[in-house]
């Protein structure tokens, strides 16, 4: 297995759109087993392949308090979301260090295929039910601080080009 390079916000490689997976096979695996190696080095929740300048439909997560149940979803699809909507403070992988309130469905029904092609189907709450919205999001380009203000976002940009910045200055 190997740690892939996520992304940092405001890459615009964050913006493709991803592509279905043709064919679960080895190749698709690897880059699962790869992006669960990635999410949990960095200490992150979830983790979706447009992150990692793939852009595929896959992603991975692990909302168990216990941190030992990654799962992988690929092709997921959301059949059924909750009227009832919920806010909570949300992070991203690619936007290091900032945490901000973003309301979505406080529970989703998501049909997906697993690591070995067969298809499943998952009923998400409380974190598993934000971390699959905001990852299948990053599979349509979106990045969680496009729910902010303009205001917000500006000053997030700003701080993380300043990071980079500094960072490759060393
Ligand atoms: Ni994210």
């Amino acid at each position: 297995m190997a740690r892939l390079t996520i992304l940092r916000y405001p890459d615009p490689r964050l913006h493709k759109i991803a592509a279905p997976v043709a064919a679960v096979d080895d190749k698709i695996r690897r880059l699962a087993d790869d992006m669960v190696e990635t999410m949990m080095a960095a200490d992150g929740v979830g983790l979706a392949a447009t992150q990692v300048d793939v852009h595929l439909r896959l992603i991975v997560m692990d909302a168990s308090e216990t941190r030992d149940h990654p799962i992988v979803l690929i092709n997921p699809e959301i059949i059924a979301r909750s009227e009832e909507m919920r806010v909570a403070e949300e992070g991203c992988l690619s936007v290091p260090q900032i945490y901000d309130q973003v309301e979505r469905h406080a529970r989703v029904t998501v049909r997906a295929l697993d690591r070995a092609g067969e298809t499943f189907e998952m009923e998400a709450e409380g974190l598993a039910a934000i971390c699959v919205q905001h990852e299948m999001d990053h599979l349509v380009g979106k990045v969680f601080v496009e729910y902010l203000s303009s205001l917000k976002r500006d000053r997030i940009r700003t701080k993380m080009l300043k990071k980079t910045r500094e960072e490759q200055r060393g």
